[in-house]
């Protein structure tokens, strides 16, 4: 039996969002979904398609929108806060929206679930602790100093100082998860895994950044999801967890593996501009979680994943297709 029987989730109309909204109705019979999202460019409807209408109720809207707030989340026992401006390079051509939704829109949340009560679990990154050196010897930990190096970045760890102050001076029972980068069916085509795999289908180049050996810790998006759900039941009040399988593998690895696996030569790709303050390398230690909450990923196998992922984007392109011409071009612009 689930303690929180209705859970308002931001941002559920997107990737990660949507994962765990399917997986929330699939694992967890007794609890109903709320989901607010703005659907802006990053939020689909479409990603919530199938999910019975006595599971989940969408409410369309913004997460800066205090009226709204206050009509909401009196009706929830818990917040899951997804909602988030979160991609790096849009970050650096425009930081006005990161700073409204993820800070601004933070805040309004923590003053509605203050003013009800409501148990908050925050939604992070492992990009607040800044980035690591290829060789250096140690992971990110609970305990590491924060030091964003994005406009995205400040403004994530901008709303996590906010959710830790809130717990401290108002008590109210929140935790906060720091996520590696995920992967899986929906995430945007902006993201490097599925902006390659569809320039792959559409004929076109991929594009790897700098020298392409920037390192990210891959995690499945499930495996983060049934994460979440651990920590949102068993977490405890003002801690946080990092949150990771052990996924290391830097950009031409993941490039080389995407290409072979559709079939094409390793070396069929083109080296593009570098990402301005681009981080060198992410890594969670996620002993924490698994100690305390007895927490394990199921994804153990990074080409298994990644071969479902490419097969998703091969067998939903109506999904995707209207937006790929204008995210291109945006790249290009930044030449990218
Ligand atoms: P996404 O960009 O795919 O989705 C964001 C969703 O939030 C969209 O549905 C969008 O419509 C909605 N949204 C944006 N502004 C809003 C607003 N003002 N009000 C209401 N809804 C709004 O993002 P994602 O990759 O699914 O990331 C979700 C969360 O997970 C973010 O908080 C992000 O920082 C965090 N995170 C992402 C990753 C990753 O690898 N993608 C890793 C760790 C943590
Ligand atoms: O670490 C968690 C973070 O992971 C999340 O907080 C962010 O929301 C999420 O977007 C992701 O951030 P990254 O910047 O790591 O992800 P992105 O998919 O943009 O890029 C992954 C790596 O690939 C990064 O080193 C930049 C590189 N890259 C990206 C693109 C889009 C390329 O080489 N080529 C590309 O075309």
């Amino acid at each position: 039996m689930s303690t929180y029987k209705n859970i308002l989730v931001t941002g559920g109309a997107g990737f990660i969002g949507s994962n765990f909204v399917h997986w929330v109705v699939e694992n967890e019979p007794d609890v109903h979904v709320v989901v607010l999202d703005a659907l802006t460019y990053a939020g689909n409807k479409e990603n919530l398609a199938g999910i019975p209408e006595d599971r989940m109720e969408f409410i369309h809207g913004d997460i800066c929108d205090a009226e709204l707030l206050a009509d909401i989340v009196p009706r929830v026992d818990a917040i899951v806060h997804f909602a988030a401006e979160s991609h790096n390079d849009n970050s650096i051509s425009d930081p006005t929206p990161f700073v409204r939704t993820n800070v601004e829109g933070t805040f309004q949340l923590l003053e509605a679930a203050r003013a009800n009560n409501t148990r908050f679990h925050h939604i992070s990154t492992d990009e607040v602790y800044g980035d690591l050196a290829l060789d250096d010897p140690n992971r990110f930990t609970e305990e590491t100093p924060y030091k964003p190096s994005s406009p995205y970045s400040s403004t994530k760890a901008s709303s996590d100082m906010l959710v830790r102050a809130w717990h401290r001076t108002y008590g109210l029972n929140t935790t906060i998860s720091n996520c590696s980068n995920n992967y899986g069916p929906r995430q945007h085509i902006e993201k490097f895994i599925p902006r390659q795999i569809t320039n792959i289908i559409s004929g076109i180049s991929p594009k790897l950044y700098g020298d392409g050996k920037n390192v990210r810790d891959w995690i499945h998006t499930e495996d983060h999801s049934s994460a979440v759900w651990a920590i949102l039941e068993g977490g405890r009040s003002g801690e946080t967890y990092l949150i990771g399988a052990d996924g290391e593998k830097n950009n031409l690895e993941v490039l080389r593996a995407i290409l072979k696996n559709m079939g094409h030569a390793e070396d069929d790709f083109e080296w593009v501009r570098d990402r301005p303050g681009h981080d060198r390398r992410y890594a969670i230690d996620s002993t924490k979680l698994r100690r305390e909450l007895g927490w394990t990923p199921k994804h153990t196998s990074f080409d298994e994943g990644l071969a479902d992922t490419i097969a998703w984007y091969e067998a939903n392109e109506d999904w995707w297709r209207s937006s790929k011409d204008a995210v291109e071009q945006k790249y290009a612009q930044a030449g990218q």
